[in-house]
């Protein structure tokens, strides 16, 4: 790798690093929160982020890929989601044409040209599998529990091993195996075979000076006191109800205006 391109190891070398590169992103981690991305990131270990709503686990994904400078790929979960959705699926259409066309020239398309390399259509988790580099690509799936349980075993393959098996390819590890991270907002428990795949981190709601500190950084022209004003209302919502579903806002979601900045 040249001199201009380092490593996930040179570009992370310890925890501070980390969060240090974190803060640099905008993104105010825990030190649960640091160790697990570190984790994920040096050993290459899935980890499985769980949390209230708006915490920031989808976040530590996007921060994380950013850190690393390479792709953030996202896979959203959602009921009914399928292997064409996540891994591959073939270019029907494009196989059609495939077929008249060596009819036309009089030559015949053989089964394994015809579910090759040409005809097939990447989707998330085979492009993060195949990402070259130079450092592996950030894997972010999220919300999982949103998926059925046929979908969480198949993610076990990936997950396991680095690897996926597509029936007409067999298997394709990965070029450099991506960083995996999933979320999940715990409406429903996920499987023992996954968890023990995965490093657990449960993120916590952040203290008031740290939502104080998220606003800030986060709500363009935001001033210290709406920032204290809206710690103290996250503070208040997340200890009072646990189930309210508090959060701190996404810029996109807050009104540029003083209204209130918890999301519940
Ligand atoms: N630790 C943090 N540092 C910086 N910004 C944060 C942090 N936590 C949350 N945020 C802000 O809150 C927003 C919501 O975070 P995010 O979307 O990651 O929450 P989430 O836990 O994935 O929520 P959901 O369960 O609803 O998907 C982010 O876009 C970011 O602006
Ligand atoms: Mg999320």
């Amino acid at each position: 790798m040249s001199a201009s391109e380092p490593t996930v190891e040179e570009l992370l070398p310890d925890l501070d690093a980390l969060r240090t590169a974190l803060d640099d992103v905008d993104y105010l981690a825990g030190d649960g929160t640091v160790v697990a991305l570190f984790c994920a990131a040096r050993l290459a270990q899935p980890v499985l982020i769980e949390g209230e709503p708006g915490v920031g686990k989808t976040e530590a994904a996007k921060s994380l890929a950013a850190v690393l400078r390479t792709p953030l790929v996202r896979l959203q979960c959602y009921e009914g989601i399928d292997v064409a959705e996540a891994l591959y699926e073939w270019n029907y259409p494009r196989q059609l044409l495939g077929i008249r066309l060596a009819e036309a020239r009089g030559t015949d398309l053989t089964e394994d040209a015809l579910f090759g390399e040409q005809f097939l259509i990447a989707r998330p988790l085979l492009a993060a599998l195949r990402h070259p580099g130079p450092r592996p690509a950030v894997l972010l799936i999220d919300e999982v529990d949103r998926a059925d349980d046929d979908f969480e075993a198949f993610l076990l393959e990936l997950l396991g091993e680095g690897a996926v098996t597509i029936p007409e390819l067999g298997t394709i590890r990965a070029t450099r195996a991506p960083i995996v991270v999933l979320t999940s907002n715990r409406t429903r428990e996920l499987h023992d075979a996954l968890k023990r795949r995965c490093l657990f981190h449960w993120i916590d709601y952040p203290s008031a000076a740290r939502a104080a500190e998220i606003v800030r950084r986060r709500v363009p022209g935001s001033s210290r006191l709406l920032a204290e004003q809206a710690a103290r209302t996250v503070e208040r919502l997340s200890t009072g109800s646990r189930r309210s579903n508090c959060s701190v806002c996404a810029p996109s979601t807050v009104p540029r205006s003083t209204e209130p900045l918890a999301r519940c």
